[in-house]
């Protein structure tokens, strides 16, 4: 078929006018849209499905894990000194929240003479583990086409803050198409669609289309987590000894939730399977549920740590991941050909999310960390999960177990 009919096929033959663009303009804009996924409208309507019954999930605790760490940090140690382990960091996103002119691992925690960088805290956690295993662990970055060039260039003007650049490997997230609330795709401007990053969902067929994991054949696991915590441990050789030890194809790092009306994700059972459920969808009943002990039942909240299996990654095709939609303000060419900047929501962004691939691992070993250990996230520029929240927590920890952490 080719792009017109295809175009037409997909009720979006509005993209078909040329007018006032020459003949180049022409070449790259039809090249963009036989690169892009015109079928993406066909999720609307049906963004949200029914959920199944949900169930607590048992997890491995913090007391299990101390009683086990010898035995869990060994069998991790030996994977990754194996080469077996991969770290993902998903550092694509916007950062809208904390309104920061720049990728979010370049945002400065320290102080303008004392400068600590998020990627800084890092990769220096990430060091700390390689020097323990006697081996460096393969640093995955993940970037969107807005902030690629600025986060490759900021890594190497800082000279990766020590890591060796051979393990090093970055890959840019797809795009998806911008619509208004009927499906039609929008252009930003003539001969361009409106795109935006395709969520943190996509990474592992980025990844794949990037070449990498046959760089690394040696990679049985991933290590995926988010840009925005600094004080989670990366590469953990606990936790990937427990999850290779409990021979399901998912870990998943959780803190327990503090209040039933904690604004985390939580992981629990639906339908029998493991499913995260974000906090706005877990009815209150079952949010304040507890158990006889007087624990909330559902208390595992998500810190976006997560160790896929290679073997999963490669069965869950991507086209098995569920395709969100979320409404945003679009600036959009109108038909007249003017740039209209809308004060108002005007349409949908498309994203997939990773934590709809635990639901399709079908089995995961949920391990806890201590929150003043391992959760600092720094998503908001003041108050509940700030730069000074953050800042607060990085201090404590620093005052409780010494410099070395
Ligand atoms: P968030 O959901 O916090 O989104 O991402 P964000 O874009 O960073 O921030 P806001 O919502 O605009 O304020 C969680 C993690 O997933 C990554 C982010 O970089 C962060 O590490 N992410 C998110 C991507 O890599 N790509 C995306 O398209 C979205």
């Amino acid at each position: 078929m080719d792009l017109k009919e295809k175009l037409r096929a997909c009720g979006q033959e509005h993209l078909l006018c040329t007018a006032g663009l020459g003949e180049e303009e022409r070449a790259a804009y039809f090249k963009q849209l036989s690169e892009i996924d015109l079928t993406l409208p066909r999720v609307l309507g049906n963004e949200a499905p029914k959920r199944g019954k949900i169930t607590p999930i048992e997890g491995l605790s913090l007391r299990e894990i101390a009683s086990r760490r010898k035995e869990l940090e060994a069998a991790g140690m030996q994977a990754i000194g194996e080469g077996k382990v991969a770290a993902v960091l998903l550092a694509g996103g916007q950062g809208t929240r904390l309104g920061f002119d720049g990728p979010k691992g370049t945002f400065n925690m320290g102080t303008k003479r004392r400068p600590h960088y998020i990627f800084q805290f890092l990769i220096e956690n990430l060091l700390g583990v390689c020097r323990r295993c006697g081996g460096f662990v393969p640093l995955l970055i993940m970037t969107s086409e807005k902030n690629d060039k600025a986060t490759r260039e900021f890594l190497h003007e800082h000279a990766n803050f020590g890591y060796p650049e051979e393990y090093i490997r970055f890959f840019v997230q797809e795009m998806y198409p911008c619509t208004d609330f009927d499906g039609k795709i929008l252009l930003e401007a003539p001969g361009k669609v409106a795109l935006s990053p395709n969520g943190n969902g996509g990474w592992f067929s980025s990844l794949k289309k990037a070449g990498i994991p046959e760089e690394f054949p040696k990679v049985e696991w991933y290590n995926v987590f988010g840009v925005d915590n600094v004080l989670q441990s990366i590469a953990d050789p606990a936790f990937v000894g427990a999850t290779v030890l409990s021979g399901t194809p998912c870990g998943v790092k959780y803190v327990k939730k503090k209040r039933w009306h904690e604004r985390v994700g939580v992981l629990c059972l639906e339908d029998g399977a493991p499913s995260v459920i974000e906090y706005y969808e877990l009815p209150e009943q079952l949010a304040r549920a507890k158990d006889a002990r007087g624990e909330l039942l559902y208390a595992c909240g998500m810190t976006l740590n997560y160790l896929f299996s290679a073997k999963l990654l490669n069965e869950i095709v991507s086209s098995e991941i569920p395709v969100h939609t979320v409404k945003k303000v679009i600036p959009y060419l109108d038909a007249a050909g003017k740039t209209v900047l809308p004060k108002k929501p005007n349409g949908y962004k498309y994203e997939t999310l990773i934590l709809d691939m635990v639901r399709l691992s079908g089995a995961c070993l949920p391990f806890e960390v201590a929150r003043e250990e391992e959760f600092a996230p720094v998503k908001n520029k003041h108050g509940r999960d700030s730069v000074s929240s953050a800042k607060r927590m990085l201090l404590r920890k620093r005052k409780l177990y010494g410099k070395k952490n």
